[in-house]
C-alpha cells in the first residue's frame, strides 16, 4: 500500500479537503494512484476562490448596461459576393471545423455519446455520421482536405473514437480527423465547499464546459498544428444540431469581409420567455446574456413594430479567427466559470452512496461564448431555425428526437420546393447527395414529385 504522499496530504489539510483520503486504506494501489493523479490535476486554490465567490461570480449585468446588437440579415444584398469570398477561402484550404461533443447529454438520457444517436428519419444515420458526411462533402466540393477536430471528454472519448473507427471515419481520411479531450472540474459540496467523492477512490468530476475547448485546443497542440498548416479560421459547432451548415461559405465571406475575430449565427427567439441566451451589447462589447440573467423588462421590451428588442437567440454556431483563439488561449482565466447548483450522487462520511433529494453540489463550467466580449471585431448573421437549427436536447417534447426528425424532413421538403420539385411523402437528403439547395438543383429536375419514402443519396 502507498502511504499518502506527505505533500499532498499537507496541501489537502491546508484547503480543508483531507476528508478525501478517508477511504485511503481500503483502496488498491492502482486506485490510490488514480486518486492521487486526480488530486494533482486540480487547482485547490481556484476551487476555494470559486466557492467563496459563489454568490458574486454570476452577477448579471444591470439593465442599463445591455443594448440590442446589429445583425446582418439573412437576405443581405451583398450575400452573393460574400459567398464567393467564402468559397475562395475554402478552395485555399484555410478552414478547419471543430465539433464539440464532450457533453454528458443528461437531458436526453441516451447511454452513449449524443453524437451516436440515430436521427436520420429514413437513413437512421447518427449525428456523427451526418456531420462527418458534411465535412467530406465540403472537402470534395472545394478540392481541399478540411481538418475535422472533435472535442470529447473522459465521458465520451472512448465510445466516440471507437464509433468513428467502426465506421471507417465515415469515408473521411483518418489523418484529417483529430480527436482531443477537454478537461474536467470537480464538484463541491454546496454547504461546505468540500470536494465530493463518486467512489472511495475517485472524485466526482465532470467536463469543464464547452469553454474548455480553448484550453484543450492549446494543450493538445492542435491549435499550433492547424496554424502551421495554414488554417486561418475555425468553424465551431455543437454535436446536437443536425441542420448546421458546416463551413457555410456565405457566413465565412461575411466573417472575412469584416476581418472579424468571432462571428456568430443568430436565430430569432420564439418568444420573450424562451429559455435561450441572447446576443446583446454589454458595456459596448458583444456578449451573450443568459436567459436567467436577462432582466424581465428587457426580455419583454419591443420596438415600434412590436418586435423584441433583444430577439437574437444563440444557436451556438461560430467562426473563430485562429489568431484570436491563440490570443484567448494564452490566458484561459479570461473565461469565467459559471456555477450551477445540481443534485450530485456522492459518498457520505460512512462510505455509502447518497442520492440527494435536492441540490447538494456546485458544478463549474466555462462557456465558449464568453470569448465574445474579448473580440474587437465581431459580427452576427441572421439565420432561421428551419434552415439551420434543430438541437437534440430532450427525450421528449421540445428539442427531442421527434422534433429533430420533423425538422430534417421539413428542410428536405423546403429544398425540393425551392428547386421546383415536390415531396409527396417523406424525403431525407444525404449530405453526400446535396450539401445545399444549389447542389440539389443540379440533381433534381423541376416538376419531379417524390411520393412515399425517399432517401436521396
Ligand atoms: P449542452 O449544454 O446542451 O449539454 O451542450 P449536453 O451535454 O449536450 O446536454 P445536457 O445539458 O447534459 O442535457 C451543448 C454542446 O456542447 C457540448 C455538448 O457535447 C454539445 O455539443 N459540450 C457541453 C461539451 O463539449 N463539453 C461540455 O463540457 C459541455
Amino acid at each position: 500500500m502507498l502511504t499518502p504522499y506527505p505533500d499532498l496530504k499537507e496541501l489537502l489539510c491546508r484547503y480543508e479537503q483531507e476528508h478525501i483520503l478517508a477511504f485511503w486504506e481500503r483502496l488498491t494501489e492502482q486506485q490510490q494512484r488514480t486518486l492521487v493523479a486526480q488530486l494533482e490535476a486540480i487547482d485547490l486554490a481556484l476551487l476555494r476562490r470559486l466557492y467563496q465567490q459563489r454568490d458574486k461570480i454570476q452577477a448579471a449585468p444591470s439593465a442599463d448596461r445591455i443594448e440590442p446588437v446589429p445583425v446582418i440579415p439573412a437576405d443581405a444584398p451583398e450575400r452573393e459576393q460574400r459567398r464567393a469570398e467564402g468559397q475562395a477561402l475554402l478552395r485555399q484550404g484555410k478552414l478547419a471545423v471543430l465539433l464539440v461533443a464532450g457533453g454528458q447529454g443528461s437531458r436526453l438520457g441516451f447511454d452513449q455519446p449524443k453524437g451516436m444517436y440515430p436521427v436520420g428519419p429514413l437513413s437512421g444515420k447518427s449525428l456523427f455520421q451526418i456531420h462527418a458526411e458534411k465535412v467530406l462533402a465540403l472537402s470534395r466540393r472545394y478540392g481541399q482536405p478540411v481538418p475535422f477536430l472533435i472535442m470529447t471528454s473522459p465521458a465520451t472519448h472512448t465510445d466516440t473514437v471507437g464509433f468513428f473507427e467502426q465506421h471507417q471515419w465515415f469515408g473521411l481520411p483518418k489523418e484529417e480527423v483529430f480527436f482531443f479531450q477537454q478537461g474536467t472540474m470537480p464538484a463541491l459540496d454546496l454547504a461546505t465547499g468540500r470536494l465530493l467523492l463518486e467512489s472511495p477512490g475517485s472524485l466526482f468530476l465532470s467536463p469543464d464546459g464547452h469553454g474548455g475547448t480553448l484550453t484543450a485546443l492549446a494543450r493538445s497542440g492542435l491549435l499550433e498544428q492547424m496554424k502551421s498548416r495554414g488554417i486561418e479560421h475555425i468553424f465551431y459547432f455543437q454535436v446536437d444540431n443536425p441542420l448546421v451548415r458546416i463551413g457555410d461559405p456565405e457566413f465565412l465571406g461575411h466573417h472575412l469581409a469584416a476581418r472579424s475575430q468571432v462571428s456568430s449565427k443568430v436565430v430569432a427567439k420564439r418568444s420573450a420567455q424562451e429559455k435561450v441566451g441572447v446576443f446583446a451589447r454589454v458595456d459596448g462589447r458583444c456578449a451573450i446574456v443568459e436567459y436567467s440573467d436577462l432582466p424581465e423588462e428587457l426580455a419583454l421590451a419591443t420596438d415600434d413594430q412590436g418586435k423584441l428588442k433583444l430577439w437574437a437567440g444563440n444557436p451556438a454556431i461560430h467562426l473563430f479567427d485562429v489568431a484570436f483563439l491563440e490570443q484567448m488561449t494564452r490566458d484561459p482565466e479570461k473565461l469565467p466559470f459559471h456555477l450551477a447548483r445540481k443534485k450530485v450522487p456522492c459518498l457520505g462520511a460512512d462510505g455509502q452512496l447518497i442520492d440527494p433529494p435536492k441540490e447538494n453540489a456546485l458544478k463549474f463550467e466555462r462557456f465558449i461564448f464568453d470569448t465574445l466580449p474579448a473580440a474587437e471585431r465581431w459580427l452576427l448573421v441572421e439565420t432561421t431555425r428551419a434552415s439551420e437549427f434543430a438541437p437534440l436536447k430532450n427525450a421528449s417534447g421540445e428539442d427531442s428526437p421527434a422534433t429533430v426528425e420533423a425538422a430534417i424532413l421539413a428542410l428536405a421538403r423546403d429544398w425540393l420546393e425551392q428547386v421546383g420539385a415536390e415531396a409527396g411523402g417523406k424525403v431525407e437528403i444525404s449530405p453526400l447527395y446535396a450539401l445545399d439547395v444549389e447542389e440539389l438543383a443540379t440533381k433534381v429536375f423541376a416538376g419531379t414529385r417524390f411520393d412515399g419514402e425517399w432517401y436521396l443519396q
